[in-house]
């Protein structure tokens, strides 16, 4: 398989970023091709200010390397590194329909959510699309959000294929474990633009307070409760071991219990569960050239595929190449 996925630095990743997407593409990096790459221009829609979007994007790295992402298996760059993707881009655009575009919902819920609607925003699906197509991907690893952007990139590869000759590959999305749709501190689902979330890399302590604020229901303490959709038992069942899972599990069945316990229990989980990156992460932290290197050196592999297909691409339109 021929993996590949983007993930916007737009600021600290949360539970749900790592549980609903970066695990499962760490997971994936044993594979033929691995590919991951910050999505810096499309961080650009939403991150207006250079200084953050340059500290996102570098602390991302940083991030994922943290979680696991092993640079000899896997290639890492930001995707502003390979200009031939918005060379590419220009040349999707030229057959992307408007229709396609506007049933887009990811661009209507931004837009009903206050974003501002830029051509930027809305063609988005045709950057995500050449992301796709410049390194012959063949899988694509997304959260359920992102399957229509996948079906956007098959739509506008499989038009250029009929129009000027087999030139890209078909991708296929693969969506992401629905399971993991973690919650965030208020039960709704955890989320940036909600208020609500855990960051992965927070402070132990401060971590502890967040978890001793969450909202519970004022279920009286003798009562027994189903624990599958309580938002402590949800995050508990994250970064707990299996055995403590189950024991929670049936502490909720058979009632007596208050949900301070539980809290100080899920804390103590946490604090275990993210002992190991979080070390991890201040190392890297204090080697910034490390880590510039390992971003250079995916940026000259991503680009030598991406020109490849650029290449072939321009051929069949009658660019010169
Ligand atoms: P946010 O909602 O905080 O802005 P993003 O949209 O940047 O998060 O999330 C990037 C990816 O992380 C999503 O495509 C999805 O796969 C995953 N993700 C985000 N939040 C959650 C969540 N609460 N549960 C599961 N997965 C999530
Ligand atoms: N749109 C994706 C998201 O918001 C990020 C992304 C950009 C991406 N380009 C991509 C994902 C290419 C997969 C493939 O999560």
């Amino acid at each position: 398989m021929k993996v590949l996925s983007g993930i916007q630095p737009t600021g600290a990743i949360h539970w749900g970023n790592y549980f609903g997407a970066i695990q499962q593409y760490i997971a994936l990096q044993n594979n033929e091709q691995a590919f991951y790459f910050i999505a810096n221009l499309h961080a650009l829609n939403q991150v207006r200010d250079a200084a953050k979007l340059h500290e996102y994007t570098f602390e991302m790295a940083i991030d994922l390397l943290a979680l696991g992402l092993d640079p000899n298996k896997a290639t890492l760059f930001v995707q502003s590194d390979v200009p031939e993707i918005s060379q590419l881009c220009w040349i999707l655009l030229t057959g992307a329909p408007m229709g396609l575009l506007e049933r887009c919902v990811a661009y209507k819920d931004k837009v009903a959510k206050g974003q501002p609607a830029d051509a930027g925003l809305f063609t988005y699906p045709v950057l995500q699309a050449a992301d796709i197509l410049a390194y012959d991907s063949d899988t694509v690893p997304v959260g359920a959000d992102q399957v229509q952007h996948i079906e956007v990139c098959r739509d506008l590869a499989g038009s250029f294929n009929h129009q000027f000759g087999q030139t890209f590959v078909m991708p296929k999305a693969h969506v992401l474990e629905a399971s993991a749709r973690v919650p965030g501190t208020d039960g709704e689902k955890m989320s940036k633009s909600y208020n609500n979330t855990l960051a992965v890399f927070e402070d132990a302590k401060a971590q502890r307070k967040q978890i001793m604020r969450i909202v519970t229901d004022s279920r009286p303490m003798d009562q027994a409760k189903e624990p599958a959709g309580d938002v402590l038992y949800d995050l508990f069942s994250l970064v707990a071991p299996d055995a403590d899972r189950e024991s929670m599990a049936a502490l909720y069945r058979r009632g007596g219990f208050g949900y301070g316990d539980i809290k100080k229990a899920l804390a103590d989980a946490a604090e275990k569960f993210w002992a190991e990156p979080r070390a991890r992460r201040a190392e890297l932290a204090a080697k910034p050239d490390q880590v510039r290197q390992i971003l250079g050196d995916g940026a000259a592999k991503a680009r030598k595929k991406a020109a490849e297909v650029l290449k072939r691409a321009q051929k069949a339109c009658g660019i010169p190449a």
